[in-house]
């Protein structure tokens, strides 16, 4: 993409632009977020209109080092293991807020997520900020989540003062979220990080290692394309399927990895594409739930379920 005055590969310019009060696309290693200095609540409320995001939809602070997260947030034995194997990187933790995080960034609750991004310019921009940033994925509320700069540039346009280039996203779809609020610790989003990896860490069982995405508005149909997904368990049953679809005239696609992490890599890329293709229904054939497979069909899950 050509650098114009919305794109940019500058992370002094993008830290400027937060810090007088703008939102600008910023790369991570998962999805492209939205994001906003935490503290400036102005700003903050303009990331939930841009989306289209309910204001009682709580928001991710990301921070430049694991160092300063105490003082957003309560770690508890847990999370404190967890910060430690995989800061940075594709992990939130949800813990009791301190009284530092705004009520507006965790849509009135008592507790804050928190994420230390493994994204050289993301953890520029955030140094430079020197506070915490808050960055929900920036596609609209419900769509699927931008992995290059330019799918932000197609669904956001000027409504970002800032698109900061990092490239494609390297992992492709949004962090675990793991909570560590009381005794237990469960797995609210998977993610690159796995509930195997999260046990291992913790030394602690999962109650629900494979279970669907439990955050508050993931409930509802999200990552969703304008065609239907329409999920099948193997590659046999995506082929007899097309055929039949073929013979009715559908115009359909078929989406399959054998690889679950190229499939993470490639899913919402390949739904954006199915998209702009015009194709009707997407068949997707769901991986094995070991891995980035219970990512991928935890996202493939919320998009078949589009309203
Ligand atoms: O990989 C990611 O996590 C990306 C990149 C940009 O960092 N961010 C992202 O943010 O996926 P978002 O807002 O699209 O998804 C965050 C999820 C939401 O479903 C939200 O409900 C949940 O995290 N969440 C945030 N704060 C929470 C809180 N205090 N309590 C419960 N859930 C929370
Ligand atoms: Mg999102």
């Amino acid at each position: 993409m050509r650098e114009t005055g919305l794109v940019t590969t500058d992370p002094e310019h993008a830290a400027s632009v937060l810090l007088s009060g703008g939102i600008i696309a910023l790369p991570t290693e998962t999805v492209y977020g939205l994001a906003a200095v935490a503290l400036d609540e102005a700003a903050v409320h303009r990331v939930f209109d841009v989306k289209g995001r309910p204001r009682n939809h709580p928001l991710i602070v990301h921070l430049a080092d694991s160092g300063s997260a105490t003082a957003w947030g309560r770690l508890n034995d847990p999370a404190l293991a967890l910060a430690a194997r995989f800061w940075p990187g594709p992990l939130t933790l949800l813990v009791p807020k301190t009284d530092l995080v705004p009520l507006s960034v965790t849509g009135g609750r008592d507790t804050v997520a928190i994420r230390i991004p493994a994204h050289p310019l993301a953890m520029d921009v955030l140094s430079r900020v020197g506070t915490g940033v808050v960055a929900p994925s920036a596609n609209r509320f419900g769509k699927v989540s931008p992995t290059t700069a330019d799918h932000v540039r197609r669904d956001l346009g000027t409504d970002v003062d800032l698109i900061l280039d990092g490239g494609p996203c390297r992992i492709g779809v949004e962090s675990t979220i793991v909570e560590c609020t009381g005794n237990d610790v469960q797995i609210l989003r998977p993610g690159a990080v796995t509930a195997a990896e999260v046990m291992l860490a913790t030394g602690l069982r999962l109650h629900d290692a494979h279970g669907e995405s439990r955050a508050p508005g993931m409930l509802l149909s999200h990552y969703a394309p304008d065609a239907t997904v329409r999920l099948v368990e193997s590659l046999d049953e995506a082929l007899s399927a097309r055929s039949a679809m073929e013979e009715r005239g559908i115009r359909c696609s078929l989406l399959w990895y054998d690889d679950p992490d190229l499939y993470a890599l490639h899913l919402y890329d390949d739904l954006r594409a199915a998209d702009a293709e015009g194709v009707s229904v997407v068949i997707a054939v769901m991986p094995d739930p070991a891995g980035m497979g219970a990512a991928v069909r935890d996202r493939l899950k919320k998009a078949a379920s589009a309203l």
